[in-house]
């Protein structure tokens, strides 16, 4: 091999290392190595970190006055052309930070050279993503408190519609509309709450870490943490290149958060099928068939309920690929951008699909009515009186209720349906007093312990759920 001629039309040595390097890459070395077409998406942070590391060179006397304000004013250029969608991205430099780089010299010079002072690209990088992340972070946070918004809306309106609620996906006991939907309003807050931990685990910086030991330049890492509103510096410089744990929470946070969605959207479609006829979502979150006339699709429901197969996916591959790795940083680590991008895109938009549906969704009251009466979802109600009322043991109250029940369903009858003396032939002390409890209406009524679901505690939830989450009086 060291004998081979070198390829005439072999590509020149890269400018950002190419000291040591005779020629370029081969073609598929460059392939594998090339991150700009995914990593472009860290531009604004990459000249954040930049302009904040500039400026401390500058107060620093590492760098010229005259030098920080041409690379100031080249790197908002550049800003500005990536913006604007004109800038020449190229294959051959390789990832955002080198593009930026060659970009800078071509508008200002050499000056552009004294930028990396004191700097790589392991920490920059590593600053670039935790920069990246925090501004995913704060979006979802805005989407999910959205979403909480759009919950809480509809269960105030529904704090009295009764549903049946459900345990093994069989009719247990009546609930109202309201009380299921700020089930979900906790979920979020949790999810909220796990994504705030993430971000501030995630806000120490990097950059000043260089390559991997730190640097032998005066720089000022407190005043280049602050400036890009990092709560401090990132105390090992080992650690600093080589974490990517703010990756994998953030993963990890999205892929519970899309589990719930899921859940939400697993609900959506039962309800809006035909059997259910629950909820019936307009034309905005459904769509037809091409052979079925007469269907109506809760696609987007279906779709947000798929998510978490990829968000999960996300975390699976992430883990995967830092699982092992020496300190510090490895060019492995360059596939951690994938993931978490593909989990920030997907988890937007399924944050957002929810939230549509939420706000679309009108539930058919008289159905959900008719189901929550049905498979003697008052049993509980029943038993309960006999302990009240005739003072019988829990479980002797349980099994009276069973052979009721029983007695109703061979005649063919609700338990508010069947008559006295049927109900007198196995508890003669049983009377009229009972059918109070036995509609559904009062079934809910009388579950007001806290955090239950009666409508009055819907009401006070709802507005105790606004003041929690939505920082309303
Ligand atoms: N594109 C690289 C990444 O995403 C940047 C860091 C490269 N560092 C290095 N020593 N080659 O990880």
């Amino acid at each position: 091999m060291s004998g081979k001629p070198r390829d005439a039309a072999k590509p020149a040595a890269n400018a950002a290392w190419g000291g040591r390097f005779a020629g370029g890459p081969a073609e598929i070395m460059q392939r594998i190595n090339v991150s700009i077409d995914f990593d472009k998406r860290l531009f604004a942070q990459d000249i954040a970190g930049s302009l904040a590391h500039c400026a401390m060179l500058v107060r620093q006397n590492i760098l010229s006055a005259e030098d920080g304000d041409a690379i100031a004013r080249g790197l908002a250029q550049i800003r500005a052309e990536i913006e604007a969608g004109r800038f020449p991205f190229r294959a051959e430099h390789e990832d955002i930070h080198l593009n930026i780089e060659a970009r800078l010299a071509e508008l200002i010079g050499p000056a552009a050279g004294r930028l990396h002072t004191a700097r790589s690209r392991n920490d920059q990088v590593a600053t670039d993503f935790r920069l990246w992340v925090r501004d995913a972070l704060d979006r979802l946070e805005r989407q999910m408190q959205g979403l909480q918004a759009a919950l809480i809306a509809k269960a105030e309106r529904h704090a009295d519609t009764i549903m049946p609620g459900f345990t093994h996906l069989q009719v247990a006991q009546p609930v109202t509309f309201g009380h299921h939907l700020l089930a979900y309003v906790e979920m979020l807050g949790r999810d909220r709450s796990r994504f705030g931990d993430c971000r501030r685990r995630l806000n120490e910086c990097p950059l000043g870490a260089a390559a991997l030991a730190g640097t032998s330049f005066p720089i000022d890492r407190h005043a280049t943490a602050a400036a890009l509103g990092f709560d401090r510096p990132a105390a090992n410089s080992l650690d600093a290149v080589s974490d990517r744990d703010f990756a994998l929470e953030f993963l990890a946070a999205a892929a519970i958060c899309g589990t719930h969605l899921s859940r939400f959207a697993e609900e959506v479609v039962i309800w809006t099928s035909e059997p259910y006829r629950f909820i019936r979502l307009s034309d905005a979150f459904t769509t037809g068939s091409s052979i079925m006339p007469q269907k109506r699709n809760p696609d987007a429901a279906e779709l947000v309920r798929a998510k978490p197969g990829r968000l999960l996916g996300a975390l699976t591959q992430l883990l995967t690929v830092m699982k092992g790795l020496p300190l510090a940083y490895s060019k492995d680590m360059q596939e951690d951008k994938l993931p978490v991008f593909d989990a920030a895109d997907t988890l937007e938009l399924a944050l957002a699909a929810t939230a549509g549906m939420v706000g679309d969704l009108e539930p058919d009251a008289a159905a959900m009515r008719r189901v929550a009466a049905s498979g003697f979802s008052t049993a509980t109600d029943l038993a309960d009186w006999l302990v009240r009322v005739l003072g019988l043991p829990f479980r002797e109250a349980h099994r009276l209720t069973g052979a009721l029940v029983k007695r109703a369903e061979t005649l063919g009858l609700a338990l508010a349906d069947l008559p006295l003396a049927e109900m007198q032939k196995l508890e003669p002390r049983m009377t009229d007093a009972v059918f109070a409890v036995l509609t559904v209406e009062k079934s809910v009524a009388s579950r007001s312990s806290f955090g239950g679901t009666a409508p009055a505690n819907v009401a006070a939830a709802a507005a105790e759920a606004k003041r929690r989450f939505l920082r309303e009086a």
